[in-house]
């Protein structure tokens, strides 16, 4: 459907195309591994392909779901972990190191610090680019995956729910409060003051039709909605410590939180650092490490439609 394309931004989809990638995650996931049945699948889909993983910027989620879905759909993986490890560290710039490893590859993942880095790549590559995170941007394939996680809880088709943190610089919630414009979603954006989703943002949205609505303490809107997805506070976005430093532990999901609404579905893209109390983890709402599970099968079908297998 968008085979050799690049992904950049999920403004870039239509909703069917992402029905589509979601269809072929559900035929994927067998062979994702981790503990369900079909763990022990093979697949050679991406045979003699080869994904270059090129992060200038910490990952572990992201990166290695990546490369396990690359390695298990047969394919190959080489990797640039860290501009420090590179000849980014000598002076080499963006452009230059994407003429080069495009040509040792047939697709690219590339998470960077700055916004739009990997839209200016893609016009300089002839493989996929696929956007695994640029800056205080965009997160597309995070956003796939978070509707997945949605839609295997069936409620993408009525779906309520508040998206909790720093609204201002996730990329998380940047990417996935458009998607959810796309299915109808009521969006409830919770935030300190001082993290307030983007002005641009909510104006994109509201242009598409999207139901609004903001508010500072959760629990003014836990009983409204069906999934709270929270994010930590982007500390390295900050251009001024003192700034983190007053809104840093204002807000935390506790399991009396959850009493107001036993049924809700908890997410949250991780890491997580203190928004989300430990106990929470053993409750039946918490459903973020599932979540990071389906970047595996999700990432498996991004790769497959642009690598048009
Ligand atoms: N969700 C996510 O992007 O996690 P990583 O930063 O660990 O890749």
């Amino acid at each position: 459907m968008f085979t050799k394309r690049h992904i950049i931004s999920t403004r870039d989809f239509t909703k069917e195309e992402i029905d589509y990638v979601l269809n072929r995650t559900e035929e994927l996931e067998i062979y994702a591994g981790g503990q369900g049945e079909g763990a022990r699948k093979k697949s050679g889909l991406l045979e003699g392909k080869i994904l270059a993983n090129l992060f200038y910027e910490p990952s572990t989620r992201t990166r290695l779901s990546f490369e396990v879905a690359m390695k298990r759909l047969g394919g190959e993986v080489i990797n640039l972990s860290s501009p420090e490890t590179s000849s980014a560290a000598k002076g080499e710039n963006l452009v230059d190191t994407i003429k080069v490893v495009s040509e040792y590859c047939d697709i690219i993942a590339l998470r960077h610090p700055k916004e739009g880095a990997s839209r200016m790549a893609a016009s300089f590559s002839p493989v996929p680019i696929i956007n695994a995170g640029d800056g205080a941007g965009q997160h597309p394939t995070q956003t796939l995956l978070d509707l997945y996680t949605i839609k295997k809880e069936n409620l993408l088709d009525k779906l309520a729910i508040a998206l909790i943190g720093d609204l201002k610089y996730g990329r998380t919630v940047h990417s996935l409060a458009y998607a959810l414009s796309l299915y109808g979603a009521k969006l409830f954006f919770v935030s300190p003051e001082a993290l307030r989703m983007p002005e641009e943002i909510k104006m994109d949205l509201r242009e598409v039709g999207a139901e609004i609505s903001e508010a500072t303490d959760i629990k003014e809107v836990i009983e409204d909605v069906n999934v709270l997805y929270v994010t930590r506070i982007q500390r390295e976005r900050f251009p001024d410590p003192t700034e983190y430093s007053k809104v840093v532990g204002t807000y935390r999901i506790t399991t009396e939180l959850i009493k107001r609404n036993e049924d809700v579905v908890i997410m949250h893209p991780l890491p997580k650092i203190d928004e989300i109390d430990g106990e929470v983890d053993r409750t039946k709402n918490a459903r973020y490490f599932i979540q990071a599970f389906y970047g595996i099968p999700v990432r498996m079908a991004v790769l497959s439609i642009l690598l048009d297998r």
